[in-house]
C-alpha cells in the first residue's frame, strides 16, 4: 500500500476521523525540503508545526539515533540512565530554572504544570486554610487537547463537545493588563500564558503584560507558567521568549522541537515549586527515555554549535522585511508580525487564507493557516535568505491570483453574470 490513493482510502476506512489532511504522501526530507512519493520537492515553512527546528536528516541527529538507538531506547523511570540529568542540566542552564520533569508531549507538559501549580498552592498552605486553586489563562490560547490543558484553551470549537472540563479556569483578554489585574485575586494559584501565542495567530503578549503577570504572581505566592511549547527553545531568537521580556517564570513547558520529532516534553521549574512534589505524586511510563533525551541533547548542542539563535534573529528580520514589502503590494494583507522565525501574515479574509495555503502547496511551498485569517510561518531554524525569497515570490503569485479571481468575480457580479 504505497500510493496516495491507496493510503487515503485505507485511512478513511480505518482511522478515527480527527484530521482533514492535505493530499500529499511524504516519503523523505532533507534540509528545509520534503519530497513526496513522486519525488516532488516542497519547501517547508511549517516544519511539522514547529518541531523540525534543524530541518530534516540533520547529520547530528542521524548519528545519535543510530548510536543510541542501537544501545538503549527505553527503560522506564524506575531506573537510571545518564541522559535525563545531562539534559536537565542543559535545560536549567538555558532557562534560568532549577529542575526538570520529562514527559511525552506538549499537552502532557501543560497538564503536569497545572498539577504542579495546584500541589504548590497546597504545599504553601499547610496551616489548613483554603488553598488557592483557580487558574487565569488567556483568550486566544492553545495549550493542548487533554482535559486540563483543554480547560485552559480558549477556542470554543475545541472545548464545546467535551464538557464539563476542569473547573476553575478564567480567561483574560490577551495582553490587557487592566483585565489581568481585575481577574487576579487570592483564589488564583497560577497564571498560564504563551509569551507569544501560537495557534491563536502569533500574538506576542508584550513586555508590560508579562512583567505585570510576573509581579502579581510573585507578590501573592501564585505561580507564573510560561507555555513555551511553540515559541520556546530558540524559535524567537533567544532560548525562551520570556527572555525578551526580562522575566523568569516559575514553571516553563517545552516540547515541539525538543527531540527533533521524537515525542519528548519537559516541565522546568524552581526548587521552591518542585518541593511540593514527592515520589509517587506524578509520573509517566515513556517520558525521558534514553533515546529521546540523547536526541534532545544533540538538538540543543547543534543549536549552540551552529549559532542558530543568532541565525534565527537574522533570518526572522529578513522574513519580516520581505513580507513587509509584500504587504505594500497586497491590500489583502492586514499585518505582518512575529518574533524570530515565528511569523504571521494576517489577511483580511479567511477564504483568502485557505486559498493561499492550498495554492502554496500546489506550488511546492508548505505553510499553514491558524485562527482563520492568519498564515502561520514556522520554518526550520536553518532557513536561508534564498528560501525566504522563494516564500515571498510564491506568496506574491498566490495573492495576486486571489486578487485577480476576487476582483473579476466582483466584476462579474457588477455585470450580472455571477
Ligand atoms: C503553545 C502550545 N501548547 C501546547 C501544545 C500542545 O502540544 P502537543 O500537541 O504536543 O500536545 C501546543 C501544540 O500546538 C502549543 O502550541
Amino acid at each position: 500500500m504505497s500510493s496516495l490513493a491507496a493510503v487515503t482510502k485505507a485511512e478513511a476506512a480505518l482511522l478515527v476521523p480527527t484530521y482533514e489532511r492535505n493530499r500529499v504522501l511524504f516519503r523523505e526530507g532533507r534540509g528545509c525540503y520534503l519530497f513526496d512519493d513522486e519525488g516532488r520537492r516542497y519547501l517547508d515553512f511549517l516544519s511539522g508545526i514547529g518541531v523540525n527546528a534543524l530541518g530534516y536528516d540533520h547529520p547530528a541527529i542521524r548519528k545519535v539515533l543510530r548510536e543510541q538507538g542501537a544501545k538503549l531506547i527505553h527503560i522506564s523511570n524506575l531506573f537510571y540512565h545518564r541522559y535525563q540529568a545531562e539534559l536537565a542540566r542543559k535545560l536549567t542552564k538555558i532557562s534560568g530554572l532549577d529542575r526538570a520533569f520529562f514527559c511525552n508531549s506538549g499537552t502532557e507538559a501543560v497538564e503536569g504544570a497545572l498539577k504542579l501549580a495546584r500541589a504548590y498552592a497546597r504545599h504553601r498552605n499547610q496551616n489548613g486554610s483554603k488553598a488557592r486553586w483557580r487558574v487565569l489563562a488567556m483568550e486566544k490560547s492553545f495549550h493542548g487537547r487533554t482535559f486540563g490543558a483543554l480547560a485552559a484553551t480558549s477556542t470554543v470549537k475545541y472545548r464545546a463537545p467535551f464538557g464539563p472540563l476542569m473547573p476553575g479556569v478564567r480567561f483574560v483578554h490577551s495582553g490587557d493588563v487592566r483585565d489581568l489585574e481585575r481577574k487576579f485575586d487570592s483564589s488564583v494559584c497560577a497564571i498560564l500564558l504563551e509569551p507569544v501565542q501560537g495557534e491563536g495567530g502569533i500574538n506576542p503578549l508584550g513586555r508590560e503584560f508579562l512583567q505585570r503577570a510576573r509581579q502579581l504572581t510573585a507578590d501573592s505566592g501564585a505561580v507564573l507558567i510560561a507555555d513555551e511549547i511553540q515559541c520556546g527553545l530558540g524559535r524567537t531568537g533567544r532560548w525562551f521568549a520570556y527572555q525578551h521580556m526580562g522575566i523568569t517564570p516559575d514553571i516553563v513547558t517545552v516540547a515541539k522541537p525538543l527531540a527533533a520529532g521524537l515525542p519528548l516534553g519537559a516541565i522546568l521549574t524552581t526548587n521552591a515549586v518542585a518541593a511540593a512534589i514527592h515520589p509517587g505524586l506524578h509520573g509517566t511510563t515513556f517520558g525521558g527515555g534514553p533515546l529521546t533525551c540523547a536526541v534532545a541533547l544533540a538538538v540543543i548542542q547543534t543549536i549552540e554549535d551552529e549559532g542558530l539563535l543568532k541565525h534565527v534573529r537574522e533570518a526572522g528580520a529578513y522574513m519580516q522585511k520581505q513580507l513587509g514589502t509584500l504587504k505594500q503590494r497586497h491590500r489583502i494583507i492586514r499585518e505582518v508580525r512575529g518574533v524570530g522565525v515565528m511569523v504571521a501574515v494576517e489577511l483580511t479574509s479567511g477564504d483568502a487564507a485557505k486559498f493561499a495555503v492550498a495554492e502554496c502547496l500546489k506550488r511546492g511551498l508548505i505553510i499553514n493557516r491558524t485562527h482563520e485569517v492568519v498564515l502561520r510561518l514556522l520554518p526550520p531554524f536553518i532557513i536561508e535568505n534564498k528560501h525566504v525569497d522563494v516564500l515571498g515570490a510564491t506568496l506574491d503569485a498566490v495573492l495576486t491570483e486571489w486578487e485577480r479571481q476576487h476582483d473579476s468575480s466582483k466584476e462579474d457580479t457588477r455585470n450580472g453574470r455571477a
